[in-house]
């Protein structure tokens, strides 16, 4: 840039002034943005706190109705549910049975709040016995046996009135194989956020004690990005978005700020960000023992995230976060 006035102070400080602030703000962050996860189990009267996520819970079907119509109140628009099912199997066949865990969490809160967007994780890794998140076949993960399963979960998911399905797999070709299905079912209208750039992150730990869902033996380190790369994440997005992909999805957040800038540079279509259990609970730990602003640091990242170009962001914090922007 050249100056037009050589010489002169410029004074970026004179746009900072209180009543000029919010005038020349670039980025927001607002309620419409957010997508609240919930953890569905099934039994009676549950209500049970994750320990290392205080303040998230584990929810039977009589009171998850209830923790929705907080939601709801809040001004929060979408949810996505994860289960945690009673049994687990060699391949998962919980995760696409009719009466399952989310397709009832699903069709009960569709039925009493058809306007609430109720978006459902697509994995295998919850009812699995060996914790993977695909067919696994003499200690590999079978890619292509496995979108034949993702695809049945997807359709109960559609049937059950999901509004959106998120594969979070990261098999390959699997948003191709569900959305054949879907269309071919007549579920054309149901959207997918594809977890396209979702990296074999340290910050899931919380998450697997929750859904009860960490590999019991290896890692997911042959079907999740690896850390190092963001061309990949490209790619990646690429091939969602020509499968036929809605949203593309960064997972996690924080420490991939830079994919998801990447990603809304790249392609014209919504990118999430989803605000992971990592990094939720490193937060509420240091906020414990007062040694950060909870409030100041939760809408710093958020905002951070919106920033970075994210039009949506998944976050546990997604009821604080409404209820101080409604404060103000
Ligand atoms: C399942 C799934 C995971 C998360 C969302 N869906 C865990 C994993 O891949 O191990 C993580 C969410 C979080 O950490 O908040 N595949």
């Amino acid at each position: 840039m050249n100056s037009l006035f050589p010489g002169l102070i410029k004074r970026p400080r004179r746009l900072r002034v209180d009543k000029l602030r919010q005038l020349v703000k670039e980025t927001g962050l607002d309620v419409s943005d957010l997508i609240y996860p919930l953890f569905v189990v099934n039994g009676e009267n549950i209500k049970k706190e994750i320990p290392s996520m205080p303040g998230n819970y584990h929810w039977s079907l009589d009171l998850v109705l209830k923790e929705v119509q907080r939601v709801v109140k809040l001004g929060i628009g979408a949810i996505i549910l994860f289960g945690v099912p009673k049994n687990k199997d060699e391949e998962g066949s919980r995760a696409w049975a009719k009466d399952g865990i989310v397709q009832k969490a699903c069709s009960l809160i569709k039925e009493e709040f058809p306007q609430l967007l109720v978006i459902t994780d697509v994995c295998l890794c919850q009812y699995t016995e060996h914790g993977h998140c695909g067919v696994l076949d003499e200690g590999k993960i079978k890619n292509d046996s496995t979108l034949k399963l993702l695809s049945k979960v997807a359709f109960s998911h559609a049937q059950a009135g999901a509004d959106m399905v998120a594969p979070s797999d990261m098999m390959d070709g699997r948003v191709r194989a569900i959305r054949k299905t879907l269309d071919q079912k007549g579920f054309k209208e149901v959207s997918i956020m594809a977890y396209s750039a979702k990296y074999a992150s340290n910050f899931y730990g919380p998450f697997r004690d929750a859904a009860h869902s960490a590999p019991q033996k290896g890692d997911r380190r042959s079907y999740q990005m690896d850390p190092a790369n963001s061309r990949e994440a490209i790619k990646e997005a690429q091939l969602d978005i020509e499968e036929g992909a809605d949203i593309l999805m960064v997972k996690p957040a924080l420490s991939y700020l830079d994919i998801i800038y990447r990603l809304k540079e790249e392609f014209n279509y919504p990118v999430a960000a989803y605000n992971v259990s990592g990094e939720y609970s490193l937060v509420k730990a240091a906020a414990k023992q007062g040694w950060v602003d909870e409030k100041g640091v939760v809408l710093e990242m958020l905002l951070s995230m919106k920033r970075a170009g994210a039009d949506l962001i998944l976050t546990y914090f997604a009821k604080e976060v409404a209820k101080w922007l409604k404060e103000g």
